[in-house]
């Protein structure tokens, strides 16, 4: 046999072994990143349905029980405030003033669970130290962000038709924080 010719059918062995391990690389390294991308995925999804079940609902806009008929009339009481204490329905007194952070909960960068042992109750000392061995409060960011959960002053007279409305606006009020800028640390 000639020599030449042995030695090219070596080069083109070693070029289609080279272009099959390539292939295979190639193969193996999009099977792996499909893997890794499903692995995180299902991880994302399960994060999400742990954070839903723990307040108990499918998203940030829970759906709040309708308070009072619209022609009735109620005061804003504790004793009514302390009828919505579960994290399904928060209503909380800060400063003498009745607010609804049902839908807060979920986006409060200090977490839900700093925020529910005071739903039903009066949480001012709670908001003005942030309950930290070193009291801390909360910057003028978080302070604008109350106007939007307002139902109204506690022991306020106030129509089914007002608070109803007031209810529904704190259930559907946007996530407004965007870092706080801690002035009144
Ligand atoms: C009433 C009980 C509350 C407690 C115990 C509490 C506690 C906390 C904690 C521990 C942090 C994280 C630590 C830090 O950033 O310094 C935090 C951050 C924050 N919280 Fe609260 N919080 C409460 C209510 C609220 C309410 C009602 C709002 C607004 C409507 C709010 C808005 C924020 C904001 C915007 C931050 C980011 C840091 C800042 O801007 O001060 N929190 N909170």
């Amino acid at each position: 046999m000639c020599p030449k010719s042995t030695s090219t059918q070596k080069s083109l062995d070693f070029k289609k072994n080279m272009k099959i391990k390539i292939a295979v690389g190639v193969a193996l390294f999009i099977f792996w990143a499909v893997v890794v991308a499903i692995l995180v995925s299902a991880m994302v999804t399960h994060q999400n349905n742990q954070n839903k079940n723990l307040l108990g609902s499918s998203n940030n806009s829970v759906v709040a029980p309708i308070v009072v008929a619209p022609g009735q009339e109620i005061v804003l009481s504790s004793a009514e405030v302390a009828k919505h204490n579960t994290a399904q329905d928060c209503w909380m007194i800060i400063s003498n003033k009745v607010y609804n952070f049902t839908s807060f909960l979920t986006v409060h960068p200090g977490g839900a669970y700093t925020m529910t042992p005071y739903c039903g109750k009066d949480g001012s000392q709670g908001y003005q130290t942030k309950d930290l061995s070193r009291p801390t409060n909360h910057s003028s960011t978080a302070y604008s962000m109350l106007a939007a959960y307002y139902l109204g002053d506690l022991n306020q007279k106030i129509t089914g038709t007002q608070l109803n409305q007031n209810v529904q606006n704190a259930q559907q009020a946007p996530a407004l924080f965007g870092g706080g800028d801690r002035e009144n640390d």
